[in-house]
């Protein structure tokens, strides 16, 4: 039976030029880079430069998605951008990016689901494709959580970092079986009654400020590999799959060990799941995608893989995406 799928024809990413290792943190904090390391698995990550904005590492990472893809912005009808650290309180980054692109067709809008907010963000740009609003969604994780951080707090400010990685999904028919290229299927889920073990405490509404991250990072942590497994799991199985299916486990990169524990208790071995955290720290929305690019790039990733993505972050909202390649 043939059906419409959103398939990805590009990705891309860009990661701010400066690099920042964990022992610049031992200068002013009580924490030191043996620590971290073996508590997270981050050795450096990358932050943006005074006045780069969100929109500008989303328009580094579009661009080199549309490279990739080799189409222009002109080619795209819609942007899903998913962010926790928008450049404005309006009008949306995807509104900002659209004009940086020089599009002046298509729609684009902003999604906030904090680390999950990729899969979410795939998850309406596949329904976006499936309904026929859209032909050819961007679809980007851009942050910039460097500027959210209590520099005094050294249990968060060393495990976030700056960057932005874009999937190109276009409609193309397949088959109907698990088979076919593009998004299999999604599971979202979130549950609010968490929502102070991870947050940042300002807001417009509330304070008026931006205000900084807060982490209970051990309840976190209870949360993720459960959570994780289960949603991948639920997703594997929507798609008619299992995990022997996997090629790659592309997971929200936070933390080696979630990594580690969430690949294991799925029965996937840590030879098939891309591993960025080292050298990114945790990007929130943009660590799929930027994950994805780099493994790309690296031609870990090859046409016709199977792919698993899953995340989880503040909300607690978190949930997974099973595409083919
Ligand atoms: O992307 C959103 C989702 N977020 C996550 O997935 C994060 C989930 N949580 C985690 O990754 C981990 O819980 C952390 C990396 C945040 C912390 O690791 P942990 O093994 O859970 O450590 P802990 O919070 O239990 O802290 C252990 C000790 C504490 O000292 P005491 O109370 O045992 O004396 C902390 O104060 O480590 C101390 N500590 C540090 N020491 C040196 C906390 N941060 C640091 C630090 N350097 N930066």
């Amino acid at each position: 039976m043939s059906v419409i799928r959103a398939v990805p024809i590009g990705v891309g990413h860009y990661l701010p030029s400066r690099v920042v290792e964990n022992a610049e943190f031992e200068k002013w904090l009580d924490t030191n880079d043996e620590w971290i390391q073996a508590r997270t698995g981050i050795q450096r990550r990358h932050f943006a430069a005074d006045g780069e904005l969100t929109s500008d590492l989303a328009y580094e990472a579009a661009v080199d998605a549309l490279n990739d893809a080799g189409i222009s912005a002109s080619d795209i009808d819609a942007i899903v951008l998913a962010t926790s650290t928008p450049d404005q309180t309006f009008p949306s980054t995807a509104t900002k990016l659209q004009a940086k692109l020089g599009m002046k067709n298509g729609f684009a809008f902003d999604l906030q689901a904090v680390c999950a907010g990729f899969a979410y963000a795939a998850t309406i740009a596949n329904s976006l494709i499936l309904s026929g609003q859209a032909k050819r969604i961007l679809v980007i994780g851009a942050e910039t959580f460097s500027r959210i951080m209590d520099w005094q707090d050294r249990t968060t400010c060393v495990l976030f970092g700056d960057g932005a990685g874009a999937m190109i999904l276009e409609a193309q028919e397949g088959n109907g079986t698990p088979l076919d290229r593009g998004i299999l299927s999604c599971d979202l889920h979130s549950d609010g009654h968490y929502n102070d073990i991870l947050y940042v405490d300002g807001g417009v509404s509330s304070t008026q400020t931006t205000g900084v991250l807060k982490m209970q990072g051990r309840e976190v942590f209870k949360h993720a590999v459960t959570k994780l497994a289960s949603s991948g799991e639920n997703a594997l199985e929507a798609a008619g799959l299992t995990a022997d299916d996997v090629s790659w486990i592309v997971p929200h990169q936070a933390n080696l060990r979630i990594i580690k524990s969430t690949a294991q208790k799925m029965g996937v071995s840590m030879e098939r799941v891309v591993v960025t955290v080292q050298d990114h720290g945790n990007t929130s929305a943009a660590s799929i995608p930027l994950a994805m690019s780099v493994a790309n790039k690296k031609g870990q990733i090859k046409r016709n893989d199977l792919l698993l993505t899953e995340a989880i972050g503040g909300g607690l909202a978190w949930g997974a995406v099973v595409l083919r390649w």
